[in-house]
C-alpha cells in the first residue's frame, strides 16, 4: 500500500520514514515539505542515508502531490493540518495527523464522531476501526494518559498533578532562543505552566475517563537530551492501596506496547528511546495517600510517528504492531 508524509522534513515526519524502511505492507511513496521541498530525504535527514527512501525528491505540500496514496500523514503544525486535511479526506485518503488540530474535536470527546477518532489505540481502540481521520495524540497527554488511566476509579478526579519532562526534539526542528544549546545544555526548567497548550487535552482526556470535568494541573520541564519524555502523576487515592497495582495490571495485560514495571522500578527514557513502548511504574505513598504513577515514551516514536504508525495499522485492519517495536535502544 501506498503512503505519503506531508510535513516529511520535520522530527516527526522524519521519524516516520525511518520507522515505514521496516513495515511490511506500507511503501512510502510521497514525501512533502515547505521551505525543503526538492532537496532528498536523505540529505534532510543524514541518518536515512542508506535507506531505501534516501533518494525520494520532496515535493511541495500539495494534496494532490498524495493522490492514489491509501494513508496520508500529515506530520505539520495545526494551520497545515486543518487546510490540508479536507482535501486529502475528499480524495479518498486515511488522514492520520499529528498536530493538535484536531484532537479536541475527535472521540473520545465526540465518541467517534464524523468518522474521527483520538488515536490513543490503549485507550480507545474500538474508536479507529472505520475511522478516516486520526488525531495522534499529543506525547505529553500520551504519556500522561498511559500513567493515569488506569487509576480512574480509584483516585479524585480533581486531585490530579502531572509533571512532564521532554527533550528539546518536542518542539520541533525549527531554532528558538531557549532551545539553543548554550541555554538548553546543562539546563532543566519548567516552562508554559499552569496552561500549556497540552493542558486541556490531558484534562478532556482525564474527564473522558473519570466521567467528569476535572481540572488538572500540568507542569511540562524542558530537559537536557535530544529525544525522550517522561510524565509522572501523582492523584489522592480514594480506594484501597491494594487494589492499585491490580488495576494497572489489568489495564495493560496483553498491550504489546505498554509494559508496567515491577513494584519499585521506575520507568526512564532512554529505556524506551527508538521504540514504540511505554514503560509505566506506579506506586501508592501511604503516608500521604496518594498514588504515583510514571509514563516514559519516546516522545518521536510513541509520542508522534510510531503511534500514528500504530493507528494506520488498526484503521486498515492490519496487525497493530505492524512494522513497530517496543523494544528500545540502551545505552
Ligand atoms: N516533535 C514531537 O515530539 C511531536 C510529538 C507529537 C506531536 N507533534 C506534532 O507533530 C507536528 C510536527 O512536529 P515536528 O516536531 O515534526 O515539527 P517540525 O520539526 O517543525 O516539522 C514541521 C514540518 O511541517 C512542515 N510545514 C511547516 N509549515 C507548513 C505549512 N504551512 N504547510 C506544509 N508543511 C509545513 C515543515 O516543512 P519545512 O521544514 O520544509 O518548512 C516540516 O516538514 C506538529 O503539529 C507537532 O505539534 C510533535
Amino acid at each position: 500500500m501506498d503512503v505519503g508524509i506531508i510535513g516529511g522534513s520535520g522530527y516527526g515526519g522524519g521519524e516516520l520514514a525511518r520507522l515505514l524502511e521496516h513495515h511490511p505492507s506500507f511503501k512510502l511513496r510521497t514525501v512533502a515539505a515547505r521551505t525543503h521541498a526538492g532537496q532528498t530525504l536523505g540529505a534532510v535527514f543524514p541518518n536515512l542515508a542508506g535507506s531505501p527512501s534516501a533518494g525520494l525528491q520532496l515535493v511541495p505540500a500539495d494534496p494532490a502531490e498524495l493522490d492514489g496514496c491509501a494513508v496520508v500523514f500529515l506530520a505539520t503544525p495545526r494551520d497545515a493540518s486543518r487546510e490540508l486535511a479536507p482535501a486529502l479526506l475528499g480524495a479518498g485518503a486515511v488522514v492520520v495527523d499529528f498536530s493538535d488540530a484536531f484532537r479536541l474535536d475527535a472521540a473520545p470527546l465526540a465518541a467517534a464522531s464524523a468518522g474521527a477518532a483520538y488515536g490513543l489505540p490503549e485507550l480507545y481502540r474500538a474508536h479507529l476501526a472505520g475511522a478516516r481521520l486520526v488525531a495522534n495524540p499529543g506525547c505529553y497527554p500520551t504519556a500522561a494518559l498511559l500513567a493515569l488511566a488506569p487509576a480512574a476509579r480509584l483516585v479524585e478526579p480533581a486531585s490530579v498533578s502531572v509533571v512532564g519532562m521532554s527533550g528539546s526534539s518536542g518542539a520541533g526542528r525549527g531554532l528558538r532562543d531557549d532551545l539553543h544549546a548554550s541555554h538548553a545544555f546543562g539546563n532543566v526548567a519548567a516552562y508554559g505552566a499552569p496552561t500549556h497548550r497540552h493542558t486541556p487535552e490531558i484534562a478532556a482526556g482525564w474527564g473522558a475517563l473519570t466521567g467528569g470535568a476535572p481540572p488538572v494541573t500540568f507542569t511540562p520541564h524542558l530537559v537536557p537530551m535530544a529525544r525522550g519524555l517522561v510524565c509522572t502523576a501523582t492523584a489522592t487515592l480514594t480506594g484501597s492501596a491494594a487494589a492499585v497495582r491490580a488495576a494497572y495490571a489489568e489495564a495493560y495485560a496483553g498491550e504489546p506496547f505498554v509494559t508496567l514495571l515491577p513494584a519499585g522500578a521506575w520507568p526512564a527514557s532512554t529505556h524506551v528511546a527508538g521504540g514504540n513502548g511505554a514503560h509505566v511504574g506506579v506506586a501508592v505513598d501511604e503516608a500521604a495517600g496518594r498514588v504515583v504513577a510514571s509514563c516514559a515514551i519516546d516522545n518521536l516514536v510513541k509520542g508522534a510517528a510510531g503511534q500514528a504508525l500504530q493507528c494506520a495499522n488498526a484503521l486498515l485492519g492490519l496487525d497493530e504492531t505492524a512494522g513497530l517495536s517496543a523494544t528500545g535502544l540502551y545505552p
